[in-house]
């Protein structure tokens, strides 16, 4: 893998891998305990938490290896930090759709969080059926000596429902190589159907139950 000779070279800014996997691990811890504040501030005001739990990962430098070459970049670490937006990933589980775009909104509420990027594959399902919203988002990294402004990291938010149907067509399309037969791509598009039927249903099922508890409380 050419990149491990490379990013072990000792040089100034983010230079060699230990570098990246310290800064790009500083912004995941960074913007998970503000999600995780969020989420006990919400607790407490709402009596409810819109977290089911939280996912974070570095990316693997054979992904990063494989992505940059994929998009046609040479394996540097400049390339990485310029053109790879998900070295530092996090996956916020919610039990409703309602819920994904109250974490968003709070997210973007933060004052040291940059918003650079929107996907709302929820409201735009991609054609496989997958469905969740995407952040791009940078937070500043301070280390003894300087600040790495703008250390970017992709949030995922999707409710229980969806991560179940992404993880299992995760699984296929690695086994398949992205070439999974017909009739596998439209069951698991039939499955994305119920998952979104499923998700509304629950969420109208909560909201009765929310207007039911509020009326014992108004009596
Ligand atoms: P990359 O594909 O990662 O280069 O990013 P992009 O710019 O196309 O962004 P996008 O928001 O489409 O995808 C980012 C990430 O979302 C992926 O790395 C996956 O983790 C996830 N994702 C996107 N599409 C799918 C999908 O069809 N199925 C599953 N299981 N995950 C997906
Ligand atoms: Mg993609």
């Amino acid at each position: 893998m050419e990149l491990k000779e490379d990013y072990r070279e000792d040089r100034d800014g983010i230079d060699s891998w230990k570098e990246v996997t310290l800064i790009y691990n500083a912004a995941l811890r960074q913007i998970e305990t503000k999600i995780d504040i969020l989420n006990d501030e919400f607790q407490h005001v709402h009596r409810y938490n819109p977290i089911e739990h939280i996912k974070a990962r570095i990316k693997t430098p054979e992904s990063i290896v494989k992505k940059l070459k994929r998009d046609g970049y040479e394996s540097t670490i400049d390339n990485m930090v310029k053109y790879i937006n998900d070295i530092a990933g996090i996956r916020i589980i919610c039990s409703f759709t309602s819920d994904i775009y109250r974490i968003a909104d709070m997210i973007r509420t933060q004052r040291d969080i940059k918003v650079l990027r929107v996907k709302d594959y929820i409201t735009f399902p991609k054609a496989s059926g997958y469905k969740s919203y995407h952040l791009i988002v940078t937070v500043p990294v301070f280390l003894s000596d300087r600040v790495i402004e703008d250390t970017k990291v992709e949030i995922q938010i999707r409710t229980v429902a969806m991560d179940f149907w992404a993880s299992l067509e995760h699984k296929i399309h690695y086994k398949f190589e992205g070439d999974a037969p017909e009739y596998i791509k439209n069951e698991l598009i039939e499955c994305a159907k119920m998952v979104s039927d499923l998700d509304a249903r629950m969420l109208k099922l909560n909201d009765e139950i929310l207007a039911i508890s509020q009326e014992h409380k108004d009596k």
